[in-house]
C-alpha cells in the first residue's frame, strides 16, 4: 500500500514538473522579444490575425494605391497641372518616394527597383500586385516615427490590451492630425493642394470589411479602443517633429534637426 502511494506521488510530482517546464516554454514562445531598433515591416505584417479589416479598408483607400500614381500615364492631367511629365516613370524617383511609399530612406523601408547593397546585390523591395505593402503609403507612415517592428511585438504580446504609452515608447505616434503634414501640405509637396481636412477624412473606413473570419478583430466593439482612449500619450499633447529633406547627388537626405526620432540616441523630438 505504502509503495503504491509512493509511486503515485512520484508520478504526480514528475507530472507537475513536466507541465511546469512545458508552461514556461509555451510562455516564452508566446512572448516574443522586442527588436533592438525600430524598422519598417510593411502593411502585410499588420494584417492577418490582428488588423484584417484595417488592411482591407486601407487597400481600397487612396493610401493603398499611391505607388501606381508614379507610373507613366497615370493621372496624366493632374501631372501636367503640377508641371510633372505624364509619360515619365517616377517609380524609382527619390523626389516622389518619401510621400508615395513606406519608410523610404529609413531602416526596413521601401527600396525602389535598381537598389543595390555595398556588395552589388539587388536589395530592391519585391512587389506583389495582389498584396499591397511597403510600396504604398502604409500603416507605418501614419502610425510610426521609424517603423512598427518594435511596437508590433508589444501589441502581440499584450494581445492588443496596451496603453498608448506602452507602444509610444517604441515609436507609435498618436499625433494623427500632425502626421498628415508628413505629406499633405509639406513644403516638398509639388501638388499645391495644401493641408488635408483631418476632421472630415476617414482614412480607413473599417465597418464594411468585417466578415466571419475576422469578426474577432473588432477592437472598437470589444472596447479596447475605448479603454485605450482613456489613456494619454505624450505625442497627443506635443506634436512630434516632421521630417524635411534635401537631395544630394539625387539621393534623399533628411535635413538636420528635422527627424522625430534618433535610434542612435533612442530619443524622440517634439515640435517647439
Ligand atoms: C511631400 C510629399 C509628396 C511628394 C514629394 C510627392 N507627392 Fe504626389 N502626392 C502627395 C499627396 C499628399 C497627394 C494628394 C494630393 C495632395 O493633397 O497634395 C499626392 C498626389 C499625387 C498624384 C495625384 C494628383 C491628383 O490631383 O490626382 C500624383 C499623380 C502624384 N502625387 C505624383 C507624384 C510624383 C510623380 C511625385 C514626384 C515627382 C510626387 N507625387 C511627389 C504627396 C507628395
Ligand atoms: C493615412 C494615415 C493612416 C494610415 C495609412 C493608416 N492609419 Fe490607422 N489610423 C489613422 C488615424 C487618423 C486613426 C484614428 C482615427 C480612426 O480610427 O480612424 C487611426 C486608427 C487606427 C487604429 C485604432 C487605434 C486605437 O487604438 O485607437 C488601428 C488599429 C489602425 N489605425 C490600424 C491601421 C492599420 C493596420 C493600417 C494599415 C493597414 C492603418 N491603420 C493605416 C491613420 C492611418
Ligand atoms: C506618407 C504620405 C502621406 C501621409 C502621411 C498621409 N497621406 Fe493622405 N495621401 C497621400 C497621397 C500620396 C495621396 C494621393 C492618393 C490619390 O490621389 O490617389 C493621399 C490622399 C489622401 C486623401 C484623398 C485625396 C485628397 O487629397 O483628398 C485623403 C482624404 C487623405 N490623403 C487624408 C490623409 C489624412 C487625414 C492623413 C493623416 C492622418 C494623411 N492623409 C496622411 C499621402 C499621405
Amino acid at each position: 500500500m505504502g509503495k503504491t502511494i509512493k509511486t503515485i506521488s512520484l508520478i504526480l510530482i514528475s507530472a507537475f514538473f513536466l507541465v511546469g517546464v512545458a508552461d514556461d516554454a509555451d510562455a516564452k514562445k508566446r512572448k516574443k522579444k522586442i527588436p533592438k531598433k525600430p524598422s519598417y515591416v510593411g502593411a502585410v505584417k499588420c494584417n492577418g490575425s490582428c488588423h484584417d479589416p484595417y488592411y482591407q479598408a486601407w487597400v481600397n483607400s487612396p493610401h493603398g494605391k499611391t505607388f501606381g500614381l508614379l507610373k507613366p500615364g497615370e493621372r496624366a492631367d493632374a501631372k501636367k497641372k503640377d508641371k510633372l511629365d505624364p509619360e515619365k516613370d517616377y517609380t524609382a524617383d527619390p523626389q516622389c518616394l518619401r510621400c508615395h511609399t513606406t519608410g523610404y530612406r529609413q531602416r526596413g523601408g521601401f527600396k525602389p527597383t535598381g537598389s543595390k547593397n555595398k556588395k552589388g546585390k539587388d536589395v530592391s523591395t519585391k512587389i506583389d500586385p495582389e498584396e499591397p505593402n511597403k510600396e504604398q503609403v502604409g500603416c507605418e507612415m501614419c502610425h510610426s516615427v521609424a517603423g512598427g517592428a518594435q511596437f508590433r511585438v508589444v501589441m502581440k504580446n499584450t494581445k492588443g490590451d496596451f496603453k498608448k504609452s506602452d507602444v509610444e515608447k517604441y515609436g507609435k505616434r498618436w499625433d494623427y492630425e500632425n502626421v498628415c503634414t508628413r505629406c499633405h501640405g509639406h513644403p516638398k509637396n509639388p501638388h499645391g493642394k495644401g493641408k488635408v481636412d483631418f476632421a472630415k477624412a476617414k482614412v480607413h473606413p473599417i465597418d464594411k470589411y468585417f466578415n466571419e473570419d475576422n469578426a474577432d478583430q473588432d477592437i472598437v466593439k470589444d472596447g479596447k479602443v475605448k479603454d485605450r482612449a482613456k489613456t494619454k500619450a505624450i505625442s497627443e499633447g506635443k506634436d512630434l517633429r516632421i521630417e524635411d529633406w534635401d537631395f544630394k547627388k539625387g539621393k534623399l537626405k533628411f535635413a538636420k534637426g528635422t527627424r522625430p526620432y534618433s535610434s542612435k540616441k533612442k530619443k524622440f523630438y517634439y515640435k517647439k
